[in-house]
């Protein structure tokens, strides 16, 4: 198959869709890979590393217009729109329920789209947005543990303390896979950590395998009121599968909290679950709302690609060795977890949620694979 990779056009964007590890496996598989120039250079990889490995270095136009298919970390934005046709298989983030003219673009251009969020196993785990929670997770500590400096218009606190002065206190609400990285992190910088949870399973698991290092609380409108009035900084990462995220703390918990404490709010990717929440991006991450800095960047692992990129393409691989080496209605088949990321097939919608939310009729991916 003829793999391409396209550079990342979209503001900010620095991740490629496929390292030089992963272009050399599939050359060694036999496929031919056309990587886009300059498309790994925003995460430290040079043109030479992918053309070592035998991949050919191509423009734009080649990289959409001769792949059978493309790798991309961001859903197509306009300017790409015009390289959408029949026959390609795209292979992206696309988080297209909550994107109209995207996802008419995708119906009318005949393509066919497989998104990386929409890959589900059958226990409901979501593996190719875990790694980015992982690295969002354990940003928000270092995130949290920098603006609480004086210079950056923090408390002044040092997280870890020393001998004889008590450590920051952190609080993180949500013990998911963003909750979890971050507890180990501001653990490992010596703080205080509390994480308040709403599933006692959940609680269980991590009190195991935390080992006991953690204060492990059920998430209570009270409970959340009286654990970040004490913290010097709340991390909030809270999912609630399909929806927005539920506002735990309102502006009236705000203004109770510490001067110069910090909140790094991860699920604002969801709306936030602060009330005093908006999104910001790398280059103005912050904002003060009642003395209290709010860091909100709405995509966190932009900020490390050179690591986001690794992750990420760690977890993508082997879904693409599959699509690469079988076809994708052999490989969507054989892998009920690749069949929920099958969004599109020449035009015809093929995951419910999608469907359901632009009100376009559903077919099921196997049977719009089979007509394809
Ligand atoms: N900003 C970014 O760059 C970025 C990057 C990755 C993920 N995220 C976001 O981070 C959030 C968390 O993601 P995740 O992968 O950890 O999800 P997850 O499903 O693994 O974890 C969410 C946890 O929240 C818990 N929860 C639900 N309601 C709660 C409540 N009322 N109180 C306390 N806990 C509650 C759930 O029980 C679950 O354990 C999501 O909104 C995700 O989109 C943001």
């Amino acid at each position: 198959m003829k793999v391409g990779v396209a550079k990342e056009i979209k503001p900010d964007e620095y991740r490629v869709a496929l390292t030089p590890a992963g272009a050399h496996e599939l050359v060694s598989c036999g496929h031919e890979v056309l990587v886009e120039r300059d498309a790994g250079s925003g995460s430290s990889f040079p043109d030479e590393a992918y053309a070592q490995v035998g991949a050919r270095l191509v423009s734009v136009e080649e990289a959409w217009g001769e792949s059978d298919l493309l790798l991309k970390v961001k859903e197509p934005i306009q300017p790409e729109y015009a390289f959408l046709r029949a026959g390609l298989t795209l292979f992206t983030y696309l988080h297209i329920a909550a994107d109209a003219p995207l996802t008419r673009a995708l119906v009318d251009s005949g393509v066919t789209a497989v998104a990386y969020e929409t890959v589900e196993t059958p226990d409901g785990a979501l593996p190719l947005l875990a790694p980015m929670s992982e690295v969002a997770g354990r940003l928000a500590p270092q995130a949290g543990a920098y603006f609480l400096e004086k210079p950056f218009g923090g408390r002044g606190i040092l997280l870890g303390g020393v001998p004889g002065v008590s450590p920051g206190r952190v609080v993180i609400i949500g013990g998911g896979i963003v909750g979890y990285n971050a507890a180990i992190i501001a653990l490992g910088l010596g703080a205080q950590v509390t994480i308040l949870e709403r599933s006692i399973d959940r609680m269980r698991h991590l009190d195991e395998i935390l080992s006991g290092r953690v204060n492990l609380l059920m998430s209570s409108s009270l409970q959340v009121a009286a654990s970040v009035e004490e913290a010097d900084l709340v991390i909030g990462a809270v999912l609630i599968a399909g929806a927005l995220a539920p506002k735990l703390v309102s502006r009236e918990m705000v203004s109770r909290m510490r001067r110069g404490a910090v909140v790094v709010d991860v699920a604002i990717d969801q709306g936030g679950c602060f009330e005093t929440s908006h999104p910001t991006t790398h280059s103005d991450p912050v904002f003060v709302v009642e003395g209290v800095t709010h860091y909100c960047v709405a995509n966190m692992p932009g900020g490390v690609p050179v690591s986001s990129t690794m992750a990420l393409t760690n977890a993508t691989l082997p879904f693409v060795e599959a699509i690469a080496d079988r076809g994708l209605a052999a490989a969507a088949a054989a892998d009920p977890a690749l069949a929920r990321g099958v969004n599109i097939v020449g035009g015809a919608v093929t995951h419910s949620a999608v469907a359901d939310a632009h009100g376009l009729a559903y077919r099921s991916p196997g049977e719009a694979l089979a007509r394809a």
